[in-house]
């Protein structure tokens, strides 16, 4: 599938300076460690890329929500880390704007890298100001800009909508990479299609599962969604997470499926839990009970889903030829939850052929704790949360539509 938009092979940037922009928003711990490095190591190609072309590279991001300056949301622990990954020095401004951006752009020699603080210390970004965007145009003097932040791609901030007014904006390597392999998994995917739901609420992911009651040939359920597709068909979900203002969307998702597959093939369609693991609260030193989705005690919440419907899961993905999953299927960050999510990872893992593609934030931070390779054993980890979810429910992303088109 060819990409509608021009990339970095596409305009003659040897020797400019080039401001990208990367999505180093990334898990912190509380004493300031780099939790998951995923989005930096993504990031790496494009660098590398400019680099080998004598480029000088601005890159800038935003770390989090800040309301205020605050240490905590400095971008300082990221420019050491980058540093390592690139065998290179990366020279730490702290603003995005100003004098100081200035020089040690101007010190700043060919095939090397400046990081800016946090964009997000200005409120001009989330406001996508178009002076905020100019000042951060002149002060790194670029010639070229290259969103290559994909996980931030469906916000219309100042670097990712205004700054392309101001420069000649082209996509880097992992956002076009991250666009590809997602539409053309839920575009042109190899048969059957099998996408694998899970995580906190419907409500978060409401446009994106209508999207593949469209396009799968199979949706399973879990997590604390299954809750509500549980209560939803009457059965009674005792103490556990659970949206109970969901009816009408879940009205519609059922109507669209049944058109889908009628009336017998629902329950093979959209693949709810037979069976779930309970307990009194998703504690540490919880154990692990299954018992069926008839039998969960009022006082007890559903936290994984059981081993029957593991095997279910299992045999779902072995049939399949593409698998996107999307939210874990238990309350993961307890081992005795994670049962799930593990053997959907290990299907995956044993299945190369298997086109496998794994979105969101907490998904992705499991798979990869799981995996110790990196995320290697899967075809796709995205880096992207929103953006991800956004775009396989054929959203429009504003960060990607700004760039200049491709060459017909
Ligand atoms: P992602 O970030 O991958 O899109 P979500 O944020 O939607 O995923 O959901 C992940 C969260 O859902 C995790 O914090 C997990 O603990 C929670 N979760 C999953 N299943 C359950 C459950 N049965 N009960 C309570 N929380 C759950
Ligand atoms: C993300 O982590 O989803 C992106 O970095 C966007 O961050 P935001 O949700 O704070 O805009
Ligand atoms: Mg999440």
């Amino acid at each position: 599938m060819s990409y509608h938009k021009a990339t970095v092979r596409d305009v003659p940037l040897e020797h400019k300076t080039v401001l990208v922009r990367a999505d180093y928003n990334v898990p912190m711990t509380s004493d300031g460690k780099i939790d998951d490095d995923l989005r930096i190591r993504a990031s790496v190609p494009t660098l590398q890329y400019l680099l080998e072309r004598g480029c000088k590279v601005v890159v800038m991001s935003h770390l989090g929500r800040p309301e205020a300056r605050e240490a905590k949301f400095s971008l300082q622990p990221v420019a050491k880390h980058l540093e390592e990954l690139l065998e290179k020095p990366v020279a730490f401004v702290e603003d995005c704007i100003g004098d100081k951006v200035v020089q040690a752009v101007k010190n700043a020699h060919p095939g090397s890298v400046v990081l800016l603080e946090n964009l997000r210390y200005y409120p001009e970004e989330e406001a996508d100001n178009a002076d905020f965007a100019k000042k951060i145009a002149t002060a790194t003097g670029a010639r070229y800009f290259v969103q290559d932040g994909f996980g931030v791609v469906h916000r219309a901030h100042a670097s990712t909508d205004a700054i392309t007014h101001c420069i000649p904006s082209v996509s880097g390597l992992l956002l076009e990479k991250e666009y590809v392999t997602i539409t053309e998994a839920m575009e042109k995917p190899a048969r059957p299609l099998v996408a694998v739901l899970g995580g906190a609420k419907i409500s978060d992911k409401i446009k994106v599962i209508e999207k593949f009651v469209e396009v799968a040939d199979r949706i399973i359920i879990g997590g604390a969604m299954a809750n509500t597709f549980l209560e939803y068909r009457g059965t009674n979900v005792g103490a556990s997470l659970v949206e109970h203002d969901q009816t009408e969307v879940l009205d519609g998702i059922y109507h669209a499926a049944r058109e889908k597959v009628g009336e017998e093939g629902i329950d093979d369609f959209l693949i709810l839990p037979t069976d779930v693991a309970v307990a009194k609260e998703p504690t540490p030193d919880a154990t692990r009970r299954v018992v069926a989705v008839d039998d969960i005690p009022a006082n007890q919440k559903a936290l994984d889903v059981g081993d029957k419907t593991i095997e279910k899961v299992a045999a779902a993905i072995d049939e399949a030829q593409t698998v996107i999953w999307n939210g874990t299927l238990g309350f993961a960050e307890i081992p005795a939850f994670a049962h799930g999510s593990a053997r959907v990872a290990l299907e995956l893992a044993t299945h190369p052929d298997t086109v496998s593609i794994i979105g969101g934030g907490d998904t992705a931070d499991f798979v990869l704790r799981w995996d110790g390779h990196g995320g290697a054993s899967f075809t796709h980890v995205s880096t992207g949360g929103g953006a991800s979810l956004e775009l396989m429910s054929g959203k429009k992303l504003p960060g990607v539509e700004s760039l200049l088109g491709a060459k017909k």
